[in-house]
């Protein structure tokens, strides 16, 4: 029986955070090149977002290149550019006919310019789809998403467009590129490894982490689905005590 029998759609997480990782050790396996290991993962990422959308999640936010990844040798930074630019473009007819909808969180000014352009273009055609919101994180970071934030926060107090009082965990959560979306309620990161990797620190303080040692381009549908039954079987306590939830519920 699959997993997917077993989701409670009442209690799906609204939103999903994905580290699609593992890529070059899948390559690596197979005495392939890394880049091989990239192309293999697009096929991982379409499960997912058909995985997301039928467990209705409604954002889905995937780890597709992070500022540090900057630091890769030049030849897989640039094998990794031109990927992200065909599998947008290639994919775009597909998440249209889905009715999904796609938005680039990132530093997308430090982007090639054709990969800046041809993905806001996908990301214009989609604007008007109405279901899964697919969030993809490209040159992201936390830190520097956090700093951002804060210079455009003394920016509008400096101008006394709010005053320092006014500074609230919502109004911060307003100044970041997820402004207007819940937090995560589920992270998933593939391949073994245990960390966030800068990885939304502030929208994952009360995530729900998930950690498969299933190397991305081998993630499937079900694995997916796996990680939500496994989400719905946790006890979300907040800091209250299990006794409390139970005199709520
Ligand atoms: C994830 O796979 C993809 C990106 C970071 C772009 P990796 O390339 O990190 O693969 P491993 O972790 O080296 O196996
Ligand atoms: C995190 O994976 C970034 C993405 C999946 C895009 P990395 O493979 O780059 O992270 P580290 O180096 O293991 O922390
Ligand atoms: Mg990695």
């Amino acid at each position: 029986m699959s997993c997917f029998d077993n989701i409670d759609k009442a209690r799906t997480p609204a939103h999903v955070a994905v580290i699609m990782d593992g890529n070059g050790r899948w390559a690596a396996k197979r005495g392939n090149s890394r880049i091989f290991g990239h192309e293999q993962g697009v096929e991982a990422v379409r499960n997912t977002i058909k995985a997301a959308a039928k467990a209705g999640v409604k954002f889905l936010t995937l780890y597709a290149f992070s500022t540090e990844n900057w630091n890769r040798p030049r030849f897989e930074v640039e094998a990794l550019m031109s990927l992200l630019v065909n599998v947008v473009k290639s994919e775009a007819d597909e998440l249209d006919k889905n009715n999904v909808r796609l938005k680039i969180i990132g530093d997308l000014n430090s982007l090639p310019k054709k990969v800046k352009r041809e993905t806001e273009s996908i990301v214009e055609k989609l604007s008007e789809n109405t279901g899964l919101t697919v969030l993809m994180a490209l040159s992201y970071s936390s830190k520097w998403e956090i700093i951002n934030a804060v210079k455009s926060i003394a920016t509008d107090v400096k101008k006394g467009k709010i005053l320092p009082d006014d500074i609230s965990q919502e109004l911060f959560d307003n100044y970041l590129s997820t402004a207007n979306i819940p937090d995560p309620e589920l992270m998933i990161r593939t391949s073994g490894e245990r960390r966030l990797s800068n990885f939304l620190l502030w929208q994952l303080a009360y995530a729900e982490l998930y950690f498969t040692p299933k190397l991305w381009p081998d993630f499937t549908e079900e694995d997916f689905y796996e990680a939500i039954c496994n989400f719905q079987n946790r006890e979300r306590r907040f800091g209250m005590t299990s006794e409390q939830l139970k005199k709520t519920n």
